[in-house]
Formats: structure tokens, C-alpha cells, sequence
């Protein structure tokens, strides 16, 4: 048999296709990853097409039989991927004909594969938020359990990565948590775009078989079916607002990747990170380098990359299918694993942080993080803040000079400042008494960690 009569759509054709081009425009190498879902969306339509008796019975039978049997022999590694069957779908499709005969050419009955692949995918993405969704809330719940451990943990908080006040470190560790409470919500948010099924649109204009789109949505579990057949099979929108939250959650593992890698250096020190999740070097004996954080931080770039791939493959296309579409996969499919491994990373290595709480208590106290504090003090004692801001600039300058931090200075030393300086400044002067007095909700009191973990706790379990 010639190559052309292989070809599922063989028939108008009077020469083989050229071999570079079928590898070139083949994308079997890839999609076959959709394998089941492929299977699962089948299985759907000729269940609908046999209750719409399109099919028989029988032919329903012998094609869900034979799809599962293709899945098995898929999962067994036994399946021949054949890139002259060009995609994940057509080699499916052979297959299934060389096992049951005839009947297996029934299945592409009121369906193309344009509408095929657009469910393909989303189905796909739909299983794949959901396990990026299981391992995100892994690590949100090992961040509220570490919060709550060193919730009056005393570090000193940064703007300009210079020490600005001292702040608690489960405080620290909830603001990781924000962030990633949104990208939750944003993948819920996606995830509702994402659950509609384009099955039944067929190749643009739908499909002159008396199918039943209601039923298919209700087997495949979508919340919808999409409303215009033009757009259900050239839309890719859920894609590219996946990327988008997946770039973004990205972008807050690198803020706390970078965090990470500054403070397990020798000259923060705030950190040890287990063995386990770092690697030495091959030249320097000394060498423990922070592998896990660095990567990811590094594997942000190429999840922005994929999200603007895809706004550049979706810009200008004309109405409906293009085989520009092909193009979506591997950037998709790149997104999700690039997210799914750092986040499982992530929350693998976040209940195994070692706080250094000496190191990091005594890095507040020597970067005058309470002069804020002592500035609050000489307010309450009816100086106008811009001058208690004066006064406790020049005590700072002295501290500078002395090397002596606010706390470690005499009365009398601090009195030369201003004479409503009293005994009871030790008080505001302390790390402990500077953040237990930020007491409010969303302070960094560590009364209102504890109380903000419980809150957090409630809301993740819901
Ligand atoms: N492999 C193709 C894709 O990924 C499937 C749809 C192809 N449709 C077509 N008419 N060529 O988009």
C-alpha cells in the first residue's frame, strides 16, 4: 500500500506527503501525552452517538472495548507512536480500526479533530490544575504550620534589603502565604474557563448528526458547552490565562526562592537547608549550594516565555481552526510541569527549613530596627514626630560611631538626645516589645501570627 492510502485522509491526494514535512508538521511526539483523554472523549461521543442512534449498540461496544484496550496497551508501553500518522488522535484512530475492523472508522462520526483536540486540551488542563492545585496547597499548609512554630521567631524585616524594623518570622512566612493564596484563587478562576466543552462544534460550522451536546458535556464532566462553534475550536484563551497565573505564581516562588538563597549564605545565615535539597560542588570541598531555590528562580523565565508565546501564536489568527494551534501544546504542557515540580519542590522543602533564631535575632538588634519604636516613644511623650524622627536620627549617628546599638546605650547616653527619654524606653527598645506592639490584624505581633494562621487554616480547609 502507498503512504497516501495510509493517510486517514488520504483519499483527494495523488502524491505522498514529503518526508520532511510529515515529520515537520507530525506532532504525535508531543500530544501523545493526551492520550487518555483522548481515550475518555471517544469513549463520551460513542456513548452519545448510540443513544442518538448514529451508531449501533454494538459498534458502541466494540469501539469502547477497543478503546480500552488501546489505553491499556498505551499504559503498557506497548503502543507503536507512528509520526506518519501525524497526532495523538489520527494514531488512536488507526489503531483502533487495525483492532476491531470497519466499525472503528464509525468513530470520527459528527466530530473533526479540531473540536477533538480543543477538548483534548482541556480536559488535559482540568486534570492538571487539579494535581497543581493538591501540591499548592501542600505548601500552604506547610507554610501556616512553619508560621505557627516561629510565630515569635524575631528577624529583622527589610525595605531596600536594609534592616527596617524588626519583624516576626512566621509574619514573614504569611506573606509568602498571600501570595500564593491568590494564584490559588486565580486557578479556580481559570480552571472555570477552562471546564467547557467545545465537543460538537466538528471542524467549524458543527455537525448535521442529531448529537446530544448536553449529554457528552454531563459524561465528560464540563460545566458547559461552549456557545458558537467558530470560537469553540479556535479558542485558546484558557491557555494563555493559565500561563498567566502559572508566570505569576512563578514569579512568587522566585521571590522566595531568592529570600531563600540570601539567607542560607554564610553572610545572612538565617537558614539551613537540609542536605537533601542542596548539591556541593566539584571543585570547592566547602561548597553547599541552595540548588532547589536557584532553579526555580531560574525556571520562571521560561513560563513567562511560554505566556508570551502563546499571545503571539493567538495574535491575528482569522476565524477558526489554524494549524497555528498545533503550536499551543508544548508551551502548555511546559507551563504545567515547570509549575507542578517547583511548587512540589517547594512543598517538600518548606517544613524542612531550619530557622537560625539566634542569627536572625541578633541581625535586628544590631541594625537599630527599633529606632522607629523609639521615635513612637518620644511622640507619645508630645514631641512631633518629624522631630522625634531628628532626635532618633542623631542617636542612630552616635550608635553608628560607638558601634552600640539603641538598646545598648546608657540612659544617660540616650538622654543627651532628649530629656523626655526616661527608664521606661528599655521597654519600647527590646526586639520582643517592638513587634508584640504591632497588635492589630495583619501585624506582625506574634498574638496575631497565631490568630492569622487560624484564620488561614480555616479558609484553606473550606
Ligand atoms: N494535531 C492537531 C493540533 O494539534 C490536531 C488538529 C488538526 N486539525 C486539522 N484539521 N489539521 O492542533
Amino acid at each position: 500500500m502507498s503512504d497516501k492510502q495510509n493517510k486517514l485522509w488520504g483519499g483527494r491526494f495523488s502524491e505522498s506527503t514529503d518526508e520532511f514535512v510529515q515529520a515537520f508538521t507530525a506532532s504525535v511526539n508531543f500530544d501523545q501525552r493526551m492520550y487518555d483523554q483522548d481515550i475518555r472523549g471517544s469513549i463520551a461521543h460513542a456513548t452519545m452517538l448510540a443513544e442518538a442512534r448514529v451508531l449501533s449498540n454494538d459498534e458502541r461496544d466494540a469501539i469502547i472495548n477497543g478503546l480500552k484496550e488501546i489505553h491499556a496497551e498505551i499504559e503498557a508501553g506497548e503502543f507503536q507512536w507512528s509520526v506518519a500518522l501525524e497526532d495523538v488522535h489520527m494514531n488512536i484512530e488507526a489503531r483502533l480500526t487495525d483492532r476491531i475492523g470497519i466499525t472503528g472508522k464509525k468513530l470520527h462520526t459528527g466530530r473533526s479533530r479540531n473540536d477533538q483536540v480543543a477538548t483534548d486540551i482541556r480536559l488535559w488542563l482540568r486534570d492538571h490544575i487539579d494535581l497543581i492545585d493538591g501540591e499548592l496547597t501542600r505548601l500552604m499548609q506547610g507554610l501556616l504550620g512553619l508560621a505557627e512554630r516561629e510565630a515569635a521567631t524575631i528577624m529583622p524585616g527589610f525595605t531596600h534589603l536594609q534592616t527596617a524594623q524588626p519583624v516576626t518570622f512566621g509574619h514573614h512566612l504569611l506573606a509568602w502565604f498571600e501570595m500564593l493564596r491568590r494564584d490559588r484563587e486565580r486557578l479556580a478562576d481559570c480552571r472555570k474557563r477552562v471546564n467547557r466543552m467545545p465537543l460538537g462544534s466538528a471542524a467549524l460550522a458543527g455537525t448535521t448528526y442529531p448529537i446530544n451536546r448536553e449529554r457528552t458535556r454531563e459524561l465528560l464532566g464540563f460545566d458547559e458547552a461552549c456557545y458558537n462553534s467558530l470560537d469553540a475550536v479556535s479558542d485558546r484563551d484558557f491557555a494563555i490565562e493559565f500561563c498567566a497565573l502559572a508566570a505569576l505564581s512563578m514569579t512568587h516562588l522566585s521571590r522566595m526562592s531568592e529570600e531563600l538563597v540570601l539567607w542560607t549564605s554564610a553572610q545572612f545565615n538565617f537558614i539551613n537547608l537540609p542536605d537533601r535539597f542542596c548539591t556541593g560542588s566539584s571543585i570547592m570541598p566547602q561548597k553547599k549550594n541552595p540548588d532547589v531555590p536557584e532553579l526555580v528562580r531560574g525556571k520562571t523565565g521560561r513560563v513567562n516565555g511560554h505566556l508570551i508565546s502563546l499571545l503571539t501564536l493567538m495574535k491575528s489568527q482569522p476565524l477558526a481552526y489554524n494549524k497555528d494551534n498545533q503550536e499551543d501544546k508544548e508551551p502548555l504542557f511546559d507551563a504545567v510541569d515547570t509549575l507542578l515540580g517547583s511548587l512540589r519542590a517547594f512543598a517538600d522543602m518548606v517544613p524542612a527549613l531550619e530557622p537560625n533564631r539566634e542569627v536572625m535575632r541578633e541581625a535586628a538588634r544590631r541594625g537599630f530596627a527599633t529606632a522607629t519604636d523609639l521615635a513612637d516613644y518620644l511622640v507619645r511623650k508630645g514631641i512631633a514626630f518629624r522631630d522625634a524622627h531628628e532626635i532618633v536620627g542623631k542617636a542612630v549617628a552616635f550608635g553608628v560611631a560607638q558601634k552600640k546599638d539603641l538598646s545598648d546605650m546608657s540612659i544617660s547616653e540616650l538622654r543627651q538626645f532628649s530629656d523626655q527619654i526616661d527608664e521606661d524606653v528599655f521597654e519600647v527598645l527590646t526586639l520582643e516589645g517592638s513587634v508584640s506592639a504591632r497588635n492589630h490584624i495583619g501585624g506582625t505581633a506574634p498574638e496575631q501570627v497565631r490568630a492569622a494562621v487560624a484564620r488561614a487554616r480555616e479558609a484553606l480547609s473550606r
